[in-house]
Formats: C-alpha cells, structure tokens, sequence
C-alpha cells in the first residue's frame, strides 16, 4: 500500500484536510473494531471490490481499497466469505446499469449467509437520485450507497453500518477533490494518475456531467508529487485521467494548460513513459501536439472521440465541432507526429440518425483510418436533453449500421496494425496473455497488445520486440535479446 502524504497547495474545491483527518480517526475506529474481535493479520475480515465503468472508476477503486486496508480488512477477489462487499458501479449505458444491478442482486446470498456482511454501492449509477431511492427500496440488504463525491467518507459509512446507525442512501452533493488518501495500487507498473474531475460539456447523450460533477482540476503540485511516488515506487506506464484532459486547469487560473503540465510530466527523471486520456476535439491545440512530438516519454497514440461523422448530428450531440475541424487535428497530428496511432469512440443510432448521417461516419472511418475504434449503440439517459429528442432510430437499425461500421473497421484496423509488421518496438511488458498462458503481453505505442514468447520474470519490465504478425485486436511478436536492435 503506499500513503500519500497531504499536499499543502490546495486547490479551490478540496476537501478541507480537516474532515480527510476525521475519516482517517473513522478508519481507525473501524480497524479498533475488528481488532477488538481478534479480526487482524490472516483472521482480518475480507473486503471485496467490483469495478465497473471507465478507468476513472478504477482509479477511483485503488482509493477505495486504500481505505478498506486502512480500515483493517484483507481484499479478496471473490464476493464468498467476504465482510465487506463494495461495489463501483457505471452509468454510461443501460448495459452498464442492468449488469450492475444484476450483480448487486446476487450478493443477497452473501448477506443472508453472513447477516453481519456489509454491502455499499458507490460510482456513477448510484449518484442518481432515483437509483440511490430504488438501492434504498428494493434491496433491503444494502447498508449505504457513496456516490462520486464521497469515495472519502467511506470509513464513517462502514463504521456506522458496524455499530448500528441504520442505513444511509443520502447523496452527498459534494464534488470536491479528496487529497491524501490511501490507494492500493493494481498494478505496480502501470498506475492511473487522476489529473482532473469531472466534465462540464454536457453532449446532449451523456450521463457523466450529471454525475461527476463539474471540472475541477487538481493543482500540479499534488499531480507531480503523485507522480515522482508513483516513478519512485516502480511506476513504468502512467495514464493522465480526466474525462477532458484538454481543458485541465482552466479553473484554476494562473496560466497552467494541459500541455504544460505533460511536458513537465515527461521531464521527470526515471524510465517511464505516459498516456492520457481522454481528449475532446473542440480543446485540442497545437501546443499540445507539439508537446508529444517533442517529448519522448509520451506514448506516441492520442485517442479522440469522433461520435459522430455527421455535422448535423454533431451539433445535436452538442460536440462543438465539425468533421473538417477533426480532419484538421488528424492532420496536423499526422503532419507533427508521422507515425501516431489514433483511437476514437463512435456513437451508432443517436436520435434522429438517417442513413446519410451515419454514411457520414462510415466515410471519416474510411478518412481517418483510426487504429481502433471503440463503436456504441445509443443508449438514452434519463435527465439529459438526447432521452427527449423526436425520432429515435429503431434497435433493428442501429444493429445493422453497427454491424456495418464494425466489418468495416475490423479491415481497416487490421491494415493498419500491418504497418508494424518487420518493426522493432519498445514495449513494456504487462502480464500472463490471457488467451495463452505460455506467452506474455506487452504494450507499445499501438493500442493493440503485443503477445510474445517470454519469461515471466520480464513482467514489469521494459523490452525491445520485433512485430512479426498483425491481426485486427493484436499483434504477435518475438523479443529481441538486449543489444541486437539496429
Ligand atoms: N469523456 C470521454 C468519455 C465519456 S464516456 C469523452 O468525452 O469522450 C465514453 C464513451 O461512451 C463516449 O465517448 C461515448 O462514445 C460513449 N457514450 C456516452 N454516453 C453514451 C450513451 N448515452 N449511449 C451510447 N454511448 C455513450
Ligand atoms: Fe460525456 Fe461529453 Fe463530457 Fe465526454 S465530454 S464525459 S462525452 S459530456
Ligand atoms: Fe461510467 Fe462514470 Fe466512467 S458513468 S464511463 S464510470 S465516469
């Protein structure tokens, strides 16, 4: 587990430090109790963490599971046998919802097992009203819901579950930004680095903004002090969190842009290399495009949602831009950075989508040629502006343009991972692959994983492998022992 100590530049909506301390004297309260019961070291009770949704969630759960060990619980990766079951739940899509609703569904048993079993359900979903109220009524064996806003109230909400303060499905309202908290890492050599919170875009579709909150941007004092504990503790991939990287720092004044804060990211001493995401095309500029093209360190992929190839379509969505403005930034990329790799999200059967808009789409797919495209069937949220909009595009339809986008796509993204065929590349290497047990996955600048014969003992570590096969959601490989690269 690693602690981060608490930054003393703050930044305007913190958390005061105060009540991150109160919850802290919660945790301990919460650990004096297991300990009072003989509950420590192998008999210390079991804490269970379901994620769903976007890397910001993730992120969120290593906070989450900092605060279960802080609490003086063991995690587990099964919900059996478990005392404390949390949930991260998503709300982009219905998907997301039903699936997660489904899951919280089967932990009855656990609680009817064990009654002394606490289940909390925190995330996006549950920071709406009605499905706090529908948690509240309908599952009778949930203890308390912690929306986005109050992952750092989690102590108090679980040592009020141990010493009978009944339920809580209260939302806090709270957007503010917790410094110093714990987190148990995943992975001790890939690590999120949350930069920014929050969105305040509002495309007509989505859910998020409601969620999440407005923007708020964490000062560069506590994002770089994260980041040399994250170099220090062995991190070798970063990625830069924000639902709109582009506009990190906007709210805090003072000049500090995105691009200012990579680049100083990237001259950190250490061999380690960053990623971020997400950015939107209405707030990509050239400084930061000329950041990546000068700074070796930063992955040399940029993903960029395009959502939609049709104009009209993009000013329903409430995007901001049109098609030529992307293909300008596609340019300007291509023309700084020859060899980028580019991913972007594609919404299929937004309202009111005909046949020509989404052709619109089919033709940037051919354009741009994207790496990777991650490709969506509209899903309609309750609260936004899209749920109320005139002619919704049948299911049977938006099935088959998906279809149609997808057999596409599939052709051009297994030409474009052929470009690397022959190619020597640096990689660091992941873990097991999971299709394979024999071989091991590696990642480059490419969004595709490598897969290679190699010995488990190079997990973590960085290695030079020549492509020597593309398919469309991979690429295989063989390493090249030190020394031998041209
Ligand atoms: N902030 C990021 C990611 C937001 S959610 C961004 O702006 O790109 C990730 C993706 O989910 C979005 O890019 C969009 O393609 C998709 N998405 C969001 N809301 C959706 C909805 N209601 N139905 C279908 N897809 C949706
Ligand atoms: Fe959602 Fe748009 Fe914000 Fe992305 S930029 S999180 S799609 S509102
Ligand atoms: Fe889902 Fe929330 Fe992320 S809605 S996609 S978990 S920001």
């Amino acid at each position: 587990m690693t602690e981060k100590t608490v930054t003393r530049a703050s930044a305007p909506c913190e958390v005061p430090e105060a009540e991150i301390d109160a919850q802290f004297r919660y945790a301990a309260a919460v650990a004096a109790i297991h300990e009072k019961n003989g509950e420590t070291g192998d008999a210390a009770p079991r804490c269970f963490i379901q994620t769903f949704g976007c890397q910001q969630n993730e992120a969120d759960s290593e906070r989450i599971a900092g605060l279960a060990v802080l609490m003086g619980y063991r995690l587990t990766d099964t919900p059996e046998g478990a005392r404390l079951i949390l949930v991260n739940t998503c709300a982009v899509r219905d998907h997301a919802e039903k699936k997660a609703l489904s899951i919280i569904g089967q932990y009855k048993h656990v609680k009817d097992a064990d009654p002394s079993a606490v289940i909390g359900i925190g995330g996006c979903m549950v920071t709406q009203e009605h499905r706090a109220e529908q948690l509240k009524h309908s599952y009778p064996y949930v203890s308390f819901i912690f929306d986005t806003g109050a992952v750092h109230t989690l102590p108090e909400l679980v040592y009020g579950a141990l010493t009978g303060g009944g339920r809580s499905f209260s939302l806090s309202g709270s957007s503010n930004i917790a410094e110093g908290l714990p987190t148990v890492r995943a992975s001790s050599h890939s690590a999120w680095l949350s930069v920014m919170y929050g969105c305040n875009n509002y495309c007509t579709y989505c859910i998020v903004p409601y969620v999440r909150g407005r923007e708020r941007s964490r000062t560069p004092e506590a994002i770089l002090e994260e980041a040399r504990q994250l170099i220090d503790t062995g991190a070798k991939d970063i990625t830069l969190l924000g639902q709109n990287v582009n506009s990190y720092g906007r709210d805090l004044g003072g000049g500090t842009d995105f691009a200012s804060l990579i680049g100083t990211l990237a001259r950190l001493d250490g061999d380690f290399r960053l990623r971020f995401m997400t950015s939107h095309p209405k707030d990509v500029f050239d400084a930061l495009v000329d950041t990546i093209a000068r700074e070796e360190k930063i992955v040399r992929h940029f993903h960029l949602p395009l959502q939609s190839g049709s104009d009209r379509i993009l000013e329903k969505m409430n995007r901001r831009y049109t098609r030529e403005k992307y293909l300008g930034i596609v340019r300007r990329l291509r023309e700084r950075i020859p060899d980028i790799s580019l991913t972007t999200d594609l919404i299929v059967g937004f309202p009111g989508e005909t046949e020509e808009d989404f052709e619109a789409t089919m033709d940037m797919v051919r354009r741009v040629r994207w790496d990777a495209v991650f490709s969506f069937i509209y899903s309609p949220r309750r609260g936004t502006p899209a749920a109320e909009m005139p002619d919704p595009v049948p299911h049977a339809v938006s099935t088959e343009r998906f279809a149609r986008l997808l057999e596409e796509q599939n052709a051009i993204s297994l030409e474009q991972n052929r470009r690397f065929e022959g190619r020597a590349v640096r990689a660091l290497v992941e873990g097991v692959s999971r299709g394979d047990a024999g071989r091991l996955t590696a990642r480059s600048d490419s969004p595709r994983p490598i897969h290679f014969a190699g010995d488990p003992a190079l997990i973590g570590r960085f290695v030079t492998l020549r492509i020597t096969r593309a398919e469309t959601f991979s690429l295989d490989a063989e390493l090249v022992p030190d020394g031998e690269t041209e």
